[in-house]
């Protein structure tokens, strides 16, 4: 294979450097392209821009693999914990005992969040959405960091400032739904490990302990660990471009979280929810709403089915199914819209249109199914996602601010607006 592309335009020719990465993956390093030709390359979505080197998650969608450095999500989902998956995106390596021990106890120790935050939560209203609370939330703990917002913090300063960011999420996510439902906050409690206290923090009342199960514990923590990373999505790269400005830390994440709340993005899950309970208030037809989703001319779609990279099987899905089999067994859950779900399911993989088109249910149809069987309202689906997303987040954040060429974000466009065009004073203006 030729180790340079070329380029040919307005009769010239242009080489550029063709770049392998460890898996195979080609590209074409153009970075300079508009310097040598005055062209710059045009791409809506950057559906085939890659925007950094990176050595954290590798995707392949036709052969269904996601890895975390290099290591397989069923693996990873079968055998470690969100805290050592967390470890794994941020540090580039499993811990070992003795650290794994120091960064547990550091999310122990870190899982209360400043008192003089709770005054925030007071000022939102109870219908206040908890997405828009957690930017907020976490964009204003910048101000009880004063120290560590400085454009270049030391590797001391980026550990400490993601393991504040991993424990306190989970804090304010629980106190945000907390105060939509208008109870007690219920802090963290130092001998719950990470998942257990969330689920404690987001469903014990004074009036009624949370029974920890662990069967719901495996279900919620494989939804983390499953959505811990997956390379340059939307709110991934807006973390890169918000952090290459070395904006830090917390503005970042912040960003994050609002590109991760849109329904395109992090509110899939929500979205198949809400479609099962159209289904279900529409008399509970599935074959109607099959026959729609395949009919063009209804806009609609299955929520919940297909994927734009995964054209094979959504590798978390398949894992995210077991998890909510058994979480239905165990549960003895008798939810009619958890039996819709898996009717619809069924008639839908047998369903040669879905067949043909290779529409299998991807990670949201169950994520969403689970979460709903766990009692978290729909309304903190995002919040989930968020949650298990963050390492992956900080992780990538990490890796940019360590690169010796970091650059600021700095996209080009292609002008098409008017040409030179003169002032007209007010009274001139028809
Ligand atoms: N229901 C019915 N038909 C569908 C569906 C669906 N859910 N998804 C795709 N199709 C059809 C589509 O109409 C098209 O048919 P044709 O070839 O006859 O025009 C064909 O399948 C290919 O669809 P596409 O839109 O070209 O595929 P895409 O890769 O651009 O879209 C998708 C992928 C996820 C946007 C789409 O499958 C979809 O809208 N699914 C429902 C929404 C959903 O569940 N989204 C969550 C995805 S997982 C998120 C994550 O990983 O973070």
């Amino acid at each position: 294979m030729t180790d340079k592309a070329k380029l040919i335009v307005d009769g010239k020719t242009y080489e550029y450097p063709i770049i392998i990465g460890t898996e195979g993956e080609k590209g074409i390093d153009i970075s300079s392209l508009r310097k040598d030709s005055g062209y710059i390359t045009f791409d809506s979505g950057y559906a085939n821009t890659g925007s950094c080197l990176s050595s954290i998650t590798f995707l392949d969608g036709e052969k269904s693999i996601l890895r975390y450095r290099g290591i397989p999500i069923e693996e990873l989902a079968e055998k470690a914990s969100f805290i050592e998956t967390a470890y794994l995106l941020i540090y580039g390596h499993l811990p070992t005992k003795a650290e794994l021990e120091k960064y547990s106890k550091a999310f122990t120790d870190q899982s209360m969040i400043h008192e003089g935050m709770k005054n925030f939560f007071d000022g939102y209203p109870l219908s206040g959405h908890p997405m828009g609370i957690l930017s907020a939330m976490i964009g204003s703990m910048a101000g009880y960091y004063p120290e560590l917002i400085k454009p270049n913090p030391s590797k001391e300063e980026i550990d400490l400032i993601s393991v504040e960011l991993l424990a306190k999420v989970r804090t304010i996510a629980a106190f945000a739904y907390k105060k939509s439902i208008g109870e007690p906050y219920v802090y963290p409690r130092h001998d719950l490990k990470y998942v257990p206290n969330f689920l404690n923090m987001m469903f014990a009342s004074p009036s009624k302990p949370y029974e920890i199960k662990e069967v719901v514990v495996n279900a919620l923590m494989a939804i983390f660990i499953l959505h811990a990373d997956h390379e340059q999505n939307c709110s991934t790269s807006s973390v890169r471009l918000v952090g290459s400005s070395l904006a830090n830390l917390f503005a970042s994440i912040s960003a994050g979280i609002n590109a991760l709340w849109g329904p395109l993005h992090g509110g899939a899950n929500q979205a198949v929810i809400e479609m099962l309970q159209k289904i279900q208030a529409d008399g509970g037809d599935i074959h109607k709403y099959i026959t729609m989703a395949k009919d063009k001319s209804t806009k609609f779609r299955l929520m919940g089915f297909g994927h734009r990279i995964y054209k094979n099987h959504d590798p978390r899905a398949k894992i995210l199914k077991a998890r909510a089999d058994a979480l239905f067994k165990e549960l003895g859950i008798n939810d009619p819209l958890l039996d819709l779900a898996k009717q619809l399911e069924e008639i839908a993989l047998k369903d040669s249109y879905f067949i043909e088109k290779k529409l299998y249910p991807n990670v949201d149809f169950y994520s969403g199914i689970i979460l709903r069987a766990i009692g978290i309202p729909v309304n903190m689906f995002p919040v989930m996602f968020a949650i298990g997303r963050m390492p992956g987040w900080i992780a990538h954040w990490k890796e940019m601010l360590s690169d010796p060429n970091i650059k600021i974000g700095r996209p080009r466009q292609i002008y098409m607006g008017n040409t030179l065009n003169h002032f007209v004073p007010l009274e001139k203006r028809e």
